[in-house]
């Protein structure tokens, strides 16, 4: 399966923090935003990643990431030349998906909890159809929105209709930025035509697949933390939420260099040249990971 991680935007809501930077590059504490996605997708045990930024910020991203050799995944970067729709992102990535399946993460969404990397596999071995995630939230006007159907033969939530943004919700159950498809999606993508706010939505193609009988609904319970950080609020309580989980466990939430270690996409010696080469809390961490893992 492929990996998608939709970072370019204009970050408008966070001016002036965001008018010189990409937001997904801002700290969520300790990382870079985008770190968070990325992990995201590492867990589900995928290794082949396309990035899609602004013509702007990708030399950004490209510093900071490379072309992800250091962390045993491969990383490609795409543009997005405005900010056309979250669901534009599976039409910039057709040609890296080439047909297979893929899961699209958005750059600013974090994800944290209770077996949520078993929860994260089952996901991407999907074969056909989409899995999509619902989470329940107290301001669900400002998301896609699911209605829940029956359990399906396969254990997951059947949907009954999906909204984007409604001023009046059918359910309180919010769908967060990360979904699994088969190799329908950037098909489906093509014929969406852009909504009233002119963005081409991922509610609509969720919508095709729902229209098929071909959507799976995975509710997260309380166990599982989904945040997104497109706010200054949310991205604070962002970053208060992964300073006080780390902060208490020693340690740490989406760390790429832990995370490809713990899924042997990387050795021992490369984890410990990852750690010689920050010389920070940062870099001290990777190190103790290697004396008492
Ligand atoms: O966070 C989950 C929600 O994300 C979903 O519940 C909604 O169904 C989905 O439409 C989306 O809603 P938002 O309005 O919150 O999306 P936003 O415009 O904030 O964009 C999400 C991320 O994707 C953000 O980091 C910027 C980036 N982005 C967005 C658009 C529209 C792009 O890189 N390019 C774009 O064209």
């Amino acid at each position: 399966m492929k990996g998608i991680i939709l970072a370019g935007g204009r970050g408008s809501r966070l001016y002036p923090v965001t008018r010189s930077v990409s937001k997904h590059l801002l700290p969520v504490y300790d990382k870079p935003m985008i770190y968070y996605p990325l992990s995201t997708l590492m867990l589900a045990g995928i290794r082949d990643v396309l990035v899609i930024s602004t013509p702007e910020d990708i030399p950004q991203y490209q510093r900071l990431m490379g072309d992800g050799t250091r962390w045993g995944i491969s990383l490609a970067y795409a543009e997005q030349a405005a900010p056309r729709g979250v669901a534009e992102a599976l039409i910039i990535a057709e040609p890296f998906v080439a047909g297979e399946s893929c899961a699209l993460v958005l750059g600013d969404n974090l994800f944290y909890g209770t077996g949520l990397a078993g929860t994260l596999r089952k996901a991407a071995a999907l074969e056909s159809g989409a899995v999509i995630f619902a989470y329940p939230v107290q301001d669900p006007e400002r998301y896609g929105i699911v209605e829940l159907g029956p359990v399906r033969p396969d254990g997951y939530r059947s949907a009954v209709s999906l909204e984007e943004k409604p001023a009046h919700p059918r359910s309180r159950l919010a769908v967060p930025g990360m979904y699994f498809y088969d190799g329908q999606a950037c098909g489906f993508a093509k014929r969406v035509t852009p909504s009233a706010r002119g963005e081409i939505e991922i509610t609509d193609v969720n919508r095709c697949y729902l229209e098929r009988g071909q959507l799976r609904v995975e509710l997260f319970g309380r166990g599982t933390a989904w945040l997104d950080a497109g706010t200054h609020a949310s991205l604070l309580s962002a970053a208060n939420f992964v300073h006080a989980v780390q902060d208490r466990q020693g340690l740490m939430i989406s760390c790429p260099e832990e995370i490809a270690w713990r899924m042997g996409f990387i050795d021992d010696a490369r984890l410990a040249a990852l750690a010689n080469d920050q010389a920070s809390e940062y870099g001290d961490y990777l190190r103790r990971l290697l004396e008492r893992p």
